[in-house]
């Protein structure tokens, strides 16, 4: 038995209208509300699709893009929609799993009949969505996955933020320029597509830069006790160790390695994004660097107002997955209008086409592999939040 959520973003709604819980014994993902439940006719409404993980080890991901893209479309439909239409998701919870990501991706497809897909934030789940999603010729808007595969799996895949061969890069700039590092260690998920490739890139740049690598130890997510990696990492004397992980488990890391004596500075990605990152990793986590797609602190008065505007329906200061979900769900609603109908083929070409969009984490330009060209932002991370410590350019 799965216990599995789906969410229908009704029209005009501020909240979530017909989240249902349901079980199920056979289906993979769970089975749709009935058509029409929550929504207008299907003639007045363009429905999209989203895929997410709203439960697990990586909830706050999904949670996040949700709320960012709900946000964006309600903000579209009270502007009176699109085309003279309003805007619906069909959102379904993947429980941060590949496979039932790529399922829900058919199902959206094939029972729901979605115009165009938004998710995953975890690479790994991308992945295998951007394959059905290709395949289906259904354009896909992977809001926060950075890893370069995710839209070489063909052109009807998309992303509005940049990609890890420039986030690793960032990292070890700042890493070699404004910590003036010499010798860093790895510890890095050997589960996850991003977070080795990550690594990856962070080793070759920061090697390039004239730093030198001193020791690499690897986990698989999931795990709960790093220590032997901690203590074998401790023994290499790095002056900082690159964790490129998520959450859940840079919480526990943070202060496992503080318990073995490993006292020197932590540098992650944007995995590390989450409220969940002080709760589980306490003081531990403070004094620590990494690299993510927007700050809270960006004085942009577009940024303040999505902030604001985020606090008053959600209650909490949004994380770059709000921020980067929020504007993946303008661009395909940009895009919709620039096409003049959400047929799948008129709507990746205007997606491809995007250019200059004003987004809440940066302006969004499609290069011709599909990917945004931004700036990536430097975190350091206090005890209650992260606070702004540098720009990289790309
Ligand atoms: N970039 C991560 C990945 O590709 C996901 C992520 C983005 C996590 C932003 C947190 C914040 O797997």
């Amino acid at each position: 038995m799965r216990s599995l959520v789906l969410c229908l973003i009704a029209a005009g709604s501020v909240g979530l209208v017909g989240c249902q819980k349901k079980e199920h014994s056979s289906q993979p993902v769970a089975s749709a509300v009935g058509p029409g439940s929550a929504l207008p006719a299907g003639g007045d409404t363009i429905l999209l699709g989203e895929v997410g993980s709203l439960t697990g080890g990586q909830a706050t991901f999904g949670i996040s893009s949700r709320n960012g893209i709900e946000l964006a479309l309600n903000e579209a439909n009270a502007a009176g929609g699109v085309l003279g239409k309003k805007l619906a998701v069909r959102v379904y919870d993947d429980q941060g799993k590949p496979e039932e990501a790529g399922n829900a991706v058919v199902r959206l497809i094939n029972q729901d009949h979605v115009k165009l897909i938004l998710g995953e934030v975890a690479s790994s789940n991308s992945l295998v969505m951007a394959e059905k999603a290709q395949e289906g010729r259904i354009p896909m808007i992977t809001p926060s996955s950075t890893n370069a595969k995710v839209t070489q799996r063909g052109d009807y895949i998309f992303r509005v933020c940049f990609i890890d061969a420039f986030q690793g890069y960032a990292m070890a700039k700042f890493a070699r320029d404004n910590l003036k590092l010499g010798s860093v260690a790895v510890l890095k998920d050997q589960k996850s597509d991003y977070s080795l490739g990550l690594a990856d890139v962070f080793v070759r740049k920061f090697t390039e830069m004239g730093g030198k690598i001193v020791g690499q130890e690897a986990y698989s997510q999931g795990d709960s006790d790093f220590r032997s990696q901690l203590v074998a990492l401790r023994k290499t004397q790095p002056e900082a160790v690159y964790v490129p992980g998520y959450y859940n488990e840079v919480g526990l890391i943070a202060r496992q390695a503080r318990e073995v004596g490993l006292k020197v500075p932590l540098l992650g990605g944007d995995g590390w994004d989450s409220e969940k990152l002080f709760e589980l990793g306490g003081t531990a986590v403070a004094g620590h660097y990494f690299s993510d797609h927007y700050s809270p602190d960006d004085p942009a008065p577009y940024t303040q107002q999505f902030i604001a505007n985020y606090k008053k329906a959600y209650g909490g200061v949004p994380d770059a997955l709000a921020a980067l979900g929020y504007d993946a769900a303008k661009v395909a609603v940009d895009a919709i209008k620039r096409a003049g109908s959400a047929e799948p083929q008129a709507l990746r070409d205007a997606i491809a086409a995007t250019s200059k969009f004003p987004g809440v984490a940066g302006t969004i330009t499609m290069d011709e592999h599909r990917n945004a060209v931004k700036p990536a932002v430097v975190l350091k991370v206090g005890t209650q939040k992260s606070t702004y410590a540098a720009t990289i350019q790309p």
